[in-house]
């Protein structure tokens, strides 16, 4: 298959994570007979330091004209700080969601045996923990009406979401949820909310569609709890914008590290694949950043072309690489292998260029001790 893949490679950690999910999407068009073709667009900070706009017009068209998108991070510590900032990193984002009708981000969370004993959890909670976080992606409060009053002392958000919103997003998760376990939950907060009360009164209609999911609900602040306290309850887990934001990031801690998330942002136009974390700064430039999360965005990317042996490829891949303890400072903070190393290896566990017996010592003279 040939693909034209938009790159976008953004801010922080964002272009070295990115870079070796390219280069492992080479090792698999090499290994399978495919041709990627790669396009790079600006976004964010790094868009605003080269032309002024977080995402210019040309980054909208390559994205048009692209089969996918893959993109870091986004963010910048100089906007972070100054609220009164009219121009910020995080606009390029959003309006790009927006301009392709990115509607529904997916967001798998899942534990590695491995990593168990990195997150603040018992391990006997995160065993067989093997969920999805459907988070609505252009609507609610974060692209309702904003207002500040001239005094600068009073300041209000809308959460606007019409039927039509909800019933995309939702009939796309009730689907996933047919080919997974047939269970479904709609994360809300209706006991407060008009537009909460909407979504339930919308899920229901459709939950009527799909009689073999078993359809509950569930209040966004016992969720938070319930993700901690029981997290293997949950299969497809619909939301909207920013339950789903932070859910999200709450669930991340269940894998060990934000830094292993990815997802997908599908809709109507092309799709965008990136990791769920963001630009982290203090990382960026020292090789030390987590890949893995943009790597699995790189798998998901392949999910989507209908590549799935492909796809199972890097997770195995990936598996492996955190079975043998070839991780990241962020997993190790004293044997650490480099951003880059790790992305090599993944490249070898493709090319099949790993030996049977793994001669660590030869690896390991890759690893950091400097920093
Ligand atoms: C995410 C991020 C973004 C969001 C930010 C960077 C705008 O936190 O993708 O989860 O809030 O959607
Ligand atoms: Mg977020």
């Amino acid at each position: 298959m040939n693909k034209n893949i938009a790159v976008i490679l953004g801010d922080g950690i964002g272009p070295e994570v990115t870079m070796q999910s390219v280069r492992i999407l080479d090792a698999i068009a090499e290994q399978y007979g495919h041709q990627f073709n790669y396009g790079y667009g600006l976004m964010g900070a790094d868009a605003i330091d080269k032309t002024g706009n977080p995402l210019p017009d040309d980054t909208i068209d390559l994205c048009k004209r692209s089969n996918a998108i893959l993109f870091g991070a986004i963010g910048h510590p100089r906007y972070d700080n100054d609220p009164t900032a009219k121009v910020r990193p995080e606009q390029g984002l959003l309006r790009l969601r927006k301009s392709l009708e990115l509607f529904a981000n997916i967001r798998p969370i899942n534990t590695y045996l491995a990593l168990q004993h990195l997150s603040p959890l018992k391990a006997q909670q995160l065993e067989s923990v093997d969920f999805i976080i459907f988070r609505e992606l252009t609507g609610g409060i974060y692209f309702g009406q904003k207002e500040i009053n001239a005094e600068k002392t009073l300041a209000s958000d809308l959460c606007v979401y019409s039927r039509e919103e909800i019933q995309r997003v939702s009939h796309l998760a009730f689907q996933y949820a047919m080919m997974r376990r047939k269970k479904l939950l709609l994360v809300d907060k209706a006991n407060v909310l008009e537009t909460s009360r909407l979504w339930r009164a919308v899920v229901q209609e459709i939950a009527t569609q799909y009689p073999e999911v078993q359809t509950e609900y569930m209040f966004v602040d016992n969720a938070a709890m319930q993700i901690i306290l029981n997290p293997k309850q949950f299969d497809i887990v619909l939301t909207e914008n920013m339950f789903g934001d932070i859910l999200s990031d709450e669930a991340s801690v269940l894998s060990g590290s934000l830094g292993l998330l990815p997802s997908a942002s599908i809709g109507t136009h092309t799709a965008l694949f990136e990791p769920i974390h963001g630009s982290y700064p203090q990382a960026a430039g020292k090789d030390i950043a987590n890949p893995i999360g943009s790597v699995l965005s790189a798998a998901m990317m392949l999910d989507y072309f209908g590549m799935q042996t492909e796809a199972n490829h890097v997770r195995d891949a990936v598996t492996w690489t955190l079975q043998n303890g070839f991780v990241t400072k962020d997993i190790d903070p004293v044997n650490f292998y480099f951003t880059s190393t790790i992305g090599e290896l993944i490249c070898d566990y493709i090319g099949n260029k790993i030996p049977g017996v793994v001669n660590k010592a030869n690896i390991e003279l890759r690893k950091s001790t400097i920093i």
